[in-house]
């Protein structure tokens, strides 16, 4: 039994109003202390951004190069970004469940590389992403697709469910080989994830108008890396996206394709934190490649 409380005076302070910490995310001031919650895994409080790591593309196409072990190339990069998405085949099979940042679970899927990509249906139950302490759900939705209201309609599944359980939807404006990747475009498919719902959108970098989109979508841009280019023009991307308003990037090939992955991605996370620019950040992406060189040549796995 413990013992009784009996130190005098108590601290109850009644001439200071109860504190109010306004929700940092953009767009989720609304939502209940769970999905801020999740929200809060993804996105650092103390910078308001991410960087995510993408390795979910096995979903559709396969072993991708780079990913053909994500238990010995993938689970060593985990501790550097914020949030990785992936599909809940490799979070069980590959990633140690000792990792403590955020996880955004693929949850759409269907057609492979063969097939019209645009054919997708929710594959994964809510429940299942609750297991696995998921901190949001993600859902390619292809505006301008053969399956486009089919990809809504997914979409707006996946909200409803995440509504019910405080789980956050991330909508990806999956952007088909015939479609244009400008402004015009990807304003109305951001727009459409997020009036429809969504948490957060992912979306393609555009040279022009890449500002209006972020202002024009009310909950966080990510940016998508999109196919692999040099560390310096993906760096260079990555700034560009979050001084135009991205909340952060998503990147993939960029990153796990990279000559040394593990420095490209701190490089990558220097600028979504501090706004590195980008020549500071191809310096110091080549400065951890040297220092990551030589300790696998003294420990001889060089
Ligand atoms: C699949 C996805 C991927 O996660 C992501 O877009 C691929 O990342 P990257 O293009 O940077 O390799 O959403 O459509």
């Amino acid at each position: 039994m413990p013992e009784a409380d009996q130190s005098e005076p108590k601290q109850f302070r009644p001439d200071v109003p109860q504190a109010r910490t306004p929700f940092f995310v953009k767009g989720a001031g609304a939502y209940d202390w769970g999905m801020q919650n999740r929200l809060a895994r993804i996105f650092r409080p103390d910078s308001g951004r991410t960087a995510m790591l993408a390795v979910d593309h096995g979903y559709f196409q396969g072993p991708t190069t780079g990913l053909e072990r994500i238990d010995l190339d993938i689970a060593p990069l985990v501790v550097h970004a914020d949030a990785l998405m992936l599909t809940r085949g490799s979070l069980r099979s590959s990633i140690p469940a000792s990792m403590t940042g955020g996880i955004v679970l693929r949850a759409s899927g269907g057609p492979s590389i063969l097939k019209d990509l645009s054919d997708e249906q929710i594959a994964l139950d809510i429940e299942d992403a609750l297991r696995l302490g998921a901190s949001a759900v993600a859902v390619q939705v292809f505006i301008g697709g053969e399956c486009e209201s089919q990809t809504v309609i997914n979409m707006t599944r996946l909200v409803d469910a995440g509504l019910r359980f405080g789980m956050p939807v991330l909508a990806v404006t999956a952007v088909g080989r015939e479609l244009t990747r400008d402004a015009r475009y990807l304003g109305l498919a951001t727009r459409i994830c997020a009036e429809l719902g969504a948490q957060i959108v992912k979306t393609y970098y555009c040279e022009e108008g890449f500002a209006d989109i972020t202002a024009g979508c009310p909950v966080p841009i990510v940016m998508a890396g999109g196919k692999k280019l040099s560390e310096r023009d993906a760096l260079e991307m990555a700034y560009r996206a979050i001084d135009q308003g991205a909340a952060g990037v998503d990147m993939g090939r960029n990153i796990f394709q990279s000559a040394c992955p593990a420095a490209m991605i701190q490089a990558v996370a220097a600028v979504v934190h501090e706004m590195e620019r980008p020549e500071r950040a191809h310096q110091r992406y080549l400065d951890l490649k040297a220092a990551i060189d030589r300790g696998r040549q003294k420990s001889g796995k060089g």
